[in-house]
């Protein structure tokens, strides 16, 4: 059997570093890798392939920035090609990138089965260019394994019942097995932290960012909370949070906070096991802080992971000072933490095991 995996982002490199080790140690299938290059700076692509271990793309798109439209339509032209040349059983894409999207538009037409994971998640708002690739992708998808019940409900209410399968969550795994290689102290003293005295913070979604008045007020959020609380504020920079900061002229609100390139996977999750909270627009990070014993306010007006909301654990919070101010008194109280929620660390097993029964020629 053959799978083609299609990755292109972040996210999507620290999921396929999981599944790609675990397909070749037991030899499951033929595992053709492709990265689009919708990310391809060093520390948004290559750091993630050296730190774990994943093998060099059998083929790359060399994408780049651009549109979606042009970005969508480019990587669906250079994935058919691919289909058609390398014949695969099924296609697996992750999440909700454009890449994502215009693989399995790629697969459908011309009667690839897509393998989609991290399927059934669904936020608003529905406008979201995220939201839409999943939705779409979710609706032409032959496996749809999700990270929790929520997600197969979700899929029921638009009437996707066949072929979805709870697995849980890769990431989950992947930081369980990663842990002994986390550097707590030593990341700390390189970026001149104090456990439990700093918190961790990134933006990167364009409803947060690309907009001049809410990315002011988000990082005079941050600011008060170094200003009131004490707290040091780390704050990684996207690319693409760095650019609109640059050219909304918004420079003079980083000077009191701790600003850092875009952290390889190790470093990150080293970071947040020491961090005191977490402050994000990402949806992994918000899982990430989850299975790290720490509480994350989520900078969105909702998110694909509920549960930790409606548990408590995680808030979600708006782009005010007010919000801000009062999400951080919250998140400072203390909460018991709800217990295993995305699976049990087998999701990727599980996950290879549904391919298996449902490709194997
Ligand atoms: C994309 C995904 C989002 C995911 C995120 C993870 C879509 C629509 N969004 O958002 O779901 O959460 O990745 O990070 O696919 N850039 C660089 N260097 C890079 C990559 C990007 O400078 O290596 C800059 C470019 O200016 C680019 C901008 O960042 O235009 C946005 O990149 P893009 O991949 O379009 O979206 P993300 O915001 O990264």
């Amino acid at each position: 059997m053959k799978i083609l995996s299609l990755v292109g982002a972040r996210p999507q490199f620290i999921k396929e570093a999981l599944l790609n080790s675990t397909v070749h140690h037991k030899k499951a299938w033929k595992h053709v890798l492709v990265h689009s290059g919708q990310h391809y700076d060093i520390n948004m692509s290559d750091v993630f392939f050296q730190e774990l271990g994943i093998p060099k793309p059998a083929h790359y798109l060399d994408i780049g920035s651009c549109s979606h439209a042009v970005m969508t339509a480019s990587v669906l032209v250079a994935v058919e090609k691919i289909l058609i040349e390398e014949k695969p059983d099924a296609l697996l894409v992750y999440g909700d990138t454009n890449t994502t999207l215009a693989g399995a538009l790629a697969a459908v037409k011309i009667h690839v089965p897509i393998i989609h994971i991290e399927a059934g998640i669904r936020m608003l708002p529905k406008t979201m260019p995220e939201e839409i690739n999943r939705v779409l992708t979710d609706h032409v998808s032959s496996l749809l394994c999700c990270c929790s019940e929520l997600g197969r409900q979700n899929l029921e209410k638009e009437d996707i019942r066949h072929g979805v399968e709870v697995t849980g969550d890769i990431m989950y795994d992947l930081f369980l097995r990663m842990q002994p290689r986390f550097t707590v102290e030593k990341t700390c003293t390189k970026y001149g932290l104090v456990p439990e005295k700093f918190v961790l913070a990134t933006l990167h979604r364009d409803y947060n960012v690309d907009s001049p008045v809410i990315l002011r007020k988000l990082l005079e959020g941050l600011n008060s909370i170094q200003k009131e609380q004490g707290f040091t504020l780390f704050f990684p920079l996207h690319p693409r949070t760095r650019r609109r900061i640059a050219e909304f002229g918004l420079e003079h609100l980083l000077q009191n906070l701790l600003i850092a390139p875009p952290l390889g996977y190790l470093e990150l999750m080293s970071l947040m096991c020491a961090s005191a909270f977490a402050v994000t627009d990402s949806g992994g990070l918000q899982k990430e802080a989850f299975y790290a014993n720490k509480r994350c306010i989520v900078m969105m007006p909702d998110t694909g992971w509920r549960e930790l909301i409606d548990c408590g654990w995680n808030i979600l919070c708006d782009p005010t000072q007010d919000s801000i101010a009062e999400a951080v008194e919250s998140i400072l109280t203390s909460a018991e933490h709800p217990g295993a929620i995305y699976g049990d660390g087998q999701a990727v097993g599980r996950t290879i095991q549904k391919i298996i029964t449902a490709f194997s020629p």
